[in-house]
């Protein structure tokens, strides 16, 4: 198998044929040559079922995360598509400290329609039964915005045995960080939005599975719910996967020493990343992840001391997103996280490593002043 940096740089890409362009651009038709009344009809005959932009981005998704891809419109179309489909057949166990999206669409929508709605954390013992008659796990790890990790491998054999799917949303991770269904998983979900598009320019999500029949229930849903992807986004999704190994490297590189030089601050507590040799996720994470990323998380004293820490530096965007070329910061328990208010989920972009520590020691510095 070719490395990392070869298959983000090629992947999804044809064939060397004269003539045609190096780099394709976007194929933006609604509606496809059907040809005779009785042909079959070809692979793309209309823009909601298929198009060829989306299967090139799919192909090289597919191939990094060793699997089928279903492109979708955003990570929380990904995720309802997966939800919808496994809550017709049993219970949906999700995770009670993951993207609260999740959570908010299996209570708000699926519960009144009767489907069963359970919760277990990333990390700690699940309750006895949660997994009778259960139909699907999600499992997120490393966790958003714990950055706690749980065991894949461990969660599918439990899955399994209860007769249920694992799906995993590897969405800090990216494919290259983590691959779910090599460790067992069913479904691996994510959204693109963050590092894999990478540019935080573009909203989009994707499912990877290894049973095409499963493939194609997904893509069926996409075609029936309707809220498809752009052409446009999956083709800069495409473009933006292209440097994904180069950014993951800076991001981890950064994230590492951003949380090294924080470590002994006295406004900074809780210091997460699971890159740290003695961070409680280490072993997990280094066992089942094949690389680091760029998101950690630490506390600040209180909701001011977030505010007066982003006013005072230059480089950390407050923002709500993660995984971009500039270093972000997002207090959380604004979204409605069960977190400390002073909780700040960071993710380290891709500036110069001595820039970004100076400035997030400097802002830290302000901190209280
Ligand atoms: C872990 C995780 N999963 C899913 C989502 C939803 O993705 P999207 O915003 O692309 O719909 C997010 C968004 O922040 C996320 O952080």
């Amino acid at each position: 198998m070719t490395g990392d940096g070869t298959r983000c740089v090629h992947g999804g890409h044809g064939g060397h044929v004269v003539g045609e362009p190096v780099h394709p651009g976007p194929v933006l038709s609604a509606t496809f040559h059907l040809g005779g009344p009785d042909d079959p009809p070809p692979a793309d005959f209309y823009g909601r079922a298929g198009n060829p932009t989306w299967r090139a981005l799919e192909n090289a998704i597919g191939e990094l995360d060793g699997g089928e891809c279903v492109l979708f419109a955003s990570g929380m179309a990904a995720i309802a598509a997966v939800l919808r489909l496994a809550g017709r057949d049993g219970a949906l166990v999700l995770p009670s400290d993951g993207y609260y999206l999740a959570r908010s669409l299996a209570h708000g929508e699926l519960a009144p329609l009767g489907v069963d709605v359970r919760e277990v954390p990333t990390v700690g013992e699940w309750p006895a039964g949660v997994l009778d008659g259960a139909a699907l796990v999600l499992l997120e790890t490393p966790s958003n915005p714990g950055l706690d990790v749980a065991d894949i491998a461990v969660a599918a054999a439990a899955a399994h045995a209860a007769g249920a799917l694992l799906a995993v949303d590897n969405t800090t991770a990216t494919p290259l960080g983590q691959q779910p269904l090599a460790l067992g998983a069913d479904l691996a979900v994510a959204s693109d939005t963050k590092a894999l598009a990478g540019h935080g320019d573009v909203v989009l999500g994707h499912v990877s599975v290894r049973d095409p029949a499963l493939a194609e229930r997904l893509r069926e849903a996409r075609a029936r719910g309707g809220a498809v992807p752009g052409p446009m986004e999956a083709w800069l999704a495409h473009r933006g996967l292209g440097t994904l190994d180069l950014r993951l490297t800076r991001q981890a590189a950064n994230a590492a020493a951003v949380a090294t030089a924080i470590a002994s601050h006295p406004v900074v507590s809780d210091v997460r990343w699971p890159g740290l040799p003695h961070d409680p996720a280490h072993a997990v994470a280094a066992r089942q992840m094949r690389r680091w990323n760029g998101v950690l998380r630490f506390t600040l004293p209180c909701e001011a001391a977030v505010g007066q820490f982003l006013a005072a530096s230059r480089l950390v965007t407050s923002a709500t997103s993660f995984g971009g070329l500039r270093s972000s910061a997002d207090r959380r328990e604004r979204w409605g996280d069960d977190v400390a208010p002073g909780l700040v989920r960071f993710s380290a972009g891709c500036e110069d490593e001595q820039d970004l520590v100076a400035d997030v020691l400097a802002a830290l510095d302000a901190v209280g002043t």
